[in-house]
């Protein structure tokens, strides 16, 4: 292998990437479409399952829009571990030809082959999916407010060690290289997002999470650009921190109220919303919103828990957390209300009321039962 041309490739790729970002400012105004096509995919293990809940209860809230043909629901079969490792692919080539026919996708957990798992080790659909419709912004809130934590991640979706995940050079048996890939364009789009989202929502501090004092050049570059653009926002306080001590503020009871919006490169923002989601009620209570300018996809956080279906189990799974997703969609395309009646919903029958209870098992409710109880609500 010529490492040289692999390596002026890769480079030729990403310029070519950049410049793309540099032409592609407007963000698609979805109310001024004519039809929004929402497409629900299924995924994998449990997937499926939970996925046909959340669709149910997204159905019955805009009834009326899908009577007068504002809207339209179409499921995508097919994005599953088996297929895609057949294909060799990420996502099969038929099911992004329907996906890019969607303005905006409510997708269940889908799995990620691992080297020495059964699988052929394709990419993570997950991954794929945000590099091809370019879901630059992965927003991931978390709130627990008996602990005074309301907390919003910003974390930049298609970059970082994610960018070139796949195409790692092993140069020989003692010496493999992977690569980071930060940009100034990308790295303004989601400091962009993150603060426009704190001057509408009122927050009043903004925190950028780097390893700039080691990873100079790339978090650097993180680093001086959100920076930048924190300058447009002189009434919001910014503070930057390294990701190390980051991991350990979020636990000191002390510090973490402070935090309010956090912007991260991919990896640590990755690795920081697991940790978040935990003081939650781990990642399988919370939602996903992955933004870009002209596509949007909302996902549960946890994995496809083949097990639950294997033993018979998956009608018994959660459907609470890619239902959870469905109302951040329903917020996203413009039904506030909407979407604001299913996040009240959500936490009366899940905390406050709490009348069905979800085990995973047969002495627990049923995802159609909890979903039910949901519709009863709205
Ligand atoms: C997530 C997941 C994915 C990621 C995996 C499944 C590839 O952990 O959405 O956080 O690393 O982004
Ligand atoms: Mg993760």
């Amino acid at each position: 292998m010529d490492y040289m041309k692999a390596f002026e490739a890769i480079v030729a790729q990403q310029l070519t990437r950049v410049k793309k970002m540099k032409t592609d400012t407007e963000f698609i105004n979805y109310q001024a479409l004519d039809k929004i096509v929402i497409g629900v995919i299924g995924g994998d293990g449990i997937g499926p399952a939970i996925t046909a809940q959340a669709h149910r209860v997204l159905e019955q809230l805009l009834a009326d829009e899908m009577k007068a043909g504002k809207v339209e629901f179409k499921v995508i079969n097919g994005c599953t571990i088996e297929n895609r490792a057949a294909a060799g692919k990420a996502i099969p080539e038929d099911v992004l030809t329907e996906i890019r026919k969607c303005n905006v996708l409510l997708k269940g957990p889908t799995t990620t082959p691992r080297k020495g798992d059964k699988w052929a080790n394709v990419e993570s659909a997950n991954v794929a999916m945000r590099k091809e419709l370019d879901l630059f912004a992965n927003v991931r809130p978390v709130k627990v407010p008996e602990l005074g934590i309301d907390w919003t991640f910003f974390r930049e979706n298609t970059e970082c060690l994610y960018a070139l995940g796949s195409q790692g050079v092993n140069i020989n048996d003692d010496l493999a290289f992977d690569f980071r890939v930060i940009t100034n364009p990308g790295t303004e789009r989601i400091a962009r997002l993150a603060f426009e989202y704190a001057r509408a929502n009122n927050k009043k501090r903004v925190t950028i999470v780097t390893k700039a004092n080691v990873v100079k050049t790339t978090d650097g570059k993180f680093l001086d650009v959100c920076k930048q653009v924190a300058k447009e926002y002189p009434e919001i306080e910014t503070d930057d921190w390294y990701i190390d001590i980051m991991t350990a503020k979020l636990i000191d009871e002390k510090r973490r109220s402070q935090f309010e919006v956090l912007i991260l490169p991919n990896l640590y923002g990755d690795i920081l919303t697991d940790e978040a989601a935990e003081f939650q009620g781990g990642v399988g209570t919370a939602g996903s919103a992955n933004l870009g300018k002209h596509y949007s996809m909302f996902e549960a956080i946890h994995g496809s828990a083949p097990r639950m279906v294997e033993e018979g189990r998956d009608i018994y799974a959660d459907p609470s957390s890619v239902i959870r997703a469905g109302a951040m969609l329903l917020s996203h395309i413009g039904y506030q209300e909407k979407a604001d009646q299913l996040f009240t919903a959500l936490d009366e029958c899940s905390v406050t009321e709490k009348k069905l209870t979800i085990t995973g098992r047969s002495d627990g409710a049923t995802g159609a039962q909890f979903a039910d109880y949901i519709l009863s609500k709205i």
